[in-house]
């Protein structure tokens, strides 16, 4: 175990996509950000030096924080937000993790271009449970945005209407050649020497968007996803959500030459949407920058059956060394329905606001954070009576209208007491339009147990669920029109974040969190903040 230190300046550098020129807010001036390298059980220092003029917080999306809460990140839920010219050192251990992991700003939208890899590597002389591969390569996917993205969130609070989407997505930070300014941006290349194999630690930085990821004539093993090892099955289409990683193994067995990347959006449902595939070249020692370059076409945007089979196919590795550990019974049994609504609103230039809500509770954003107000005993700034089921049972995916939807607002939080298990019916509804909601659970991994088209039914549906190597991991999507299971062990205590990875929907309110007590043991409690934490 050592201890790694790094040091993350945050700011503004001019960058060119699209063919224009803007300044984004950046870590260290690099988009993509720089990567985390660390191993497990080390002691990871991060400071953040806040040199922009918005407020910033940094999530290490996925690292469990057992203990350190503190250093989670998420503005207004974990600590109050470093303000322009102050720095604040996130210290945490990584434990019993290992994988590929991201980080991200957790404040306003600032994660859209302020996001990089995290790779935590086994512990010294512990190998992979697969055949090491020649090279590793982190793969970014994310989203550019023409426009300053705080402008485009802004506009669509003040309108109470849905913010535009993106102008394109980006492989590695470059939209690539079928992108309208195509090569002259330049874009991604990854060089192969035949025979050989590649580790592709894959990760969705993308705001709003669900991403099928493919390179042309090539198969990929999947064999980790959010930094959990799986059972290794072949694809030619893997599907990450936002917030998720997929780590592959790419064998580079095809006759040499140049063969297409591609990341192009998923969505079932029929809302706007940013199709523009971002593309990057598989490049085989020996071809030549003149060849042409194979390409088949990316899956449709509604391909839901190659998404559904892709997620069915997920389990966890299970053995000995790696053990599933799912909770066999649980102490607390809820059922979050997952909907859209739409208020009145005065101040909305359109005279409505949309709304997300579980169990029609929109969330909204205290103005201390909740972890503090939960250690320092400060009244008035959450409640702990968040609802673990819907005020009224219905027919969640039917045919349902807008009308008569009153969504309540709050700052509530639903409390367990240390090492109690938890399962979570996620249920989806059909208000406005079904669609997918990437559920993310800090603090924790989850074991997704079960899902399903339709209405969650209590009798029937327990009996399909997989208690035996279901797949673990941070981040899981609620299909379109249905819903997912998921179980966890409340193991660490702290206060933590569950929302939508979806972030316009964060945004609007599809969020609560988990408030998880000390346990008896000193080795069971929160530790103390930080002294330079930063105070709102
Ligand atoms: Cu990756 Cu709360 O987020």
């Amino acid at each position: 175990c050592r201890v790694r230190r790094y040091k993350f300046n945050v700011v503004m550098k001019n960058v060119t996509r699209l063919c224009t020129t803007k300044p984004i807010v950046t870590v260290n001036g690099q988009f993509p950000g720089p990567t985390l390298y660390a191993r497990e059980d080390d002691n990871v220092i991060v400071e953040v030096v806040n040199n922009v003029q918005y407020n910033v917080t940094i999530h290490w999306h996925g690292i469990r924080q057992i203990r350190t809460g503190w250093a989670d990140g998420p503005a207004y839920i974990t600590q109050c937000p470093i303000p322009p010219g102050q720095r604040y050192a996130h210290n945490f251990t990584i434990t019993k993790q290992r994988g590929t992991l991201l980080w991200h700003a957790h404040v306003l939208w600032l994660r859209a271009t302020v996001h990089g890899a995290i790779v935590v590597l086994p512990k010294l002389n512990v190998p992979y449970p697969f055949q090491p591969p020649d090279k590793e390569v982190v793969i970014i996917l994310g989203e550019w945005w023409n426009s300053d993205v705080e402008a485009v969130i802004n506009e669509s609070m003040a309108s109470g209407l849905a913010p535009n989407v993106s102008d394109a997505h980006t492989i590695n930070g470059y939209p690539g050649l079928m992108s309208k300014c195509g090569s002259q941006d330049g874009s991604y290349l990854l060089r192969v020497h035949t025979g050989q194999k590649y580790l592709l630690r894959i990760i969705n930085a993308a705001l709003n968007e669900e991403l099928f990821f493919r390179i042309s004539g090539h198969r990929l093993t999947v064999v980790e996803t959010d930094a959990i090892y799986t059972k290794p099955f072949e694809t030619d289409t893997i599907l990450v959500g936002p917030g998720q990683t997929t780590n592959v193994i790419l064998s580079a067995d095809r006759p040499a030459g140049r063969y297409m990347m591609t990341a192009s959006t998923f969505l079932d449902t029929p809302i706007a949407v940013d199709n523009v595939t971002a593309t990057a070249t598989l490049h085989y020692t020996g071809s030549l920058s003149t060849d042409a370059v194979t390409f088949s076409n990316p899956p449709p945007v509604n391909a839901t059956a190659v998404a559904s089979s892709f997620i069915d196919s997920l389990r966890s590795m299970n053995s000995p060394e790696y053990p599933a550990r799912v909770p066999e019974t649980v102490d607390h049994s809820l059922l979050f329905v997952v909907g859209m609504g739409v208020n009145p609103c005065n101040a909305c230039s359109s005279g409505i606001k949309v709304l997300a809500d579980i169990n029609n509770v929109s969330f909204v954003l205290p103005s201390v954070a909740l972890l503090q107000a939960h250690y320092y005993n400060v009244s008035g700034v959450f409640t702990d009576d968040f609802p673990g089921r819907p005020p009224t049972r219905f027919d969640y995916t039917g045919n349902n209208t807008v009308a008569g939807l009153g969504t309540t607002t709050g700052t509530k939080v639903y409390r367990v007491k240390y090492n109690e298990t938890v399962q979570v019916v996620l249920q989806g509804t059909t208000f406005i339009a079904p669609e997918n909601h990437p559920f993310h659970l800090h603090g924790f991994n989850f074991f997704a147990v079960a899902r399903g088209i339709g209405n969650y039914d209590p009798e029937e549906s327990p009996e399909t669920f997989n208690l035996v190597d279901p797949i673990e991991r941070n981040t899981a999507a609620v299909p379109s029109g249905g819903w997912i299971a998921i179980r966890f062990r409340a193991d660490n205590p702290g206060v933590w974040f569950m929302h939508c990875h979806l972030e316009v929907h964060t945004t609007w309110g599809l969020k609560m969190a988990f408030l998880v007590d000390n346990g008896e043991d000193p080795d069971q409690s929160l530790m103390p903040p930080p002294s330079d934490l930063p105070t709102c």
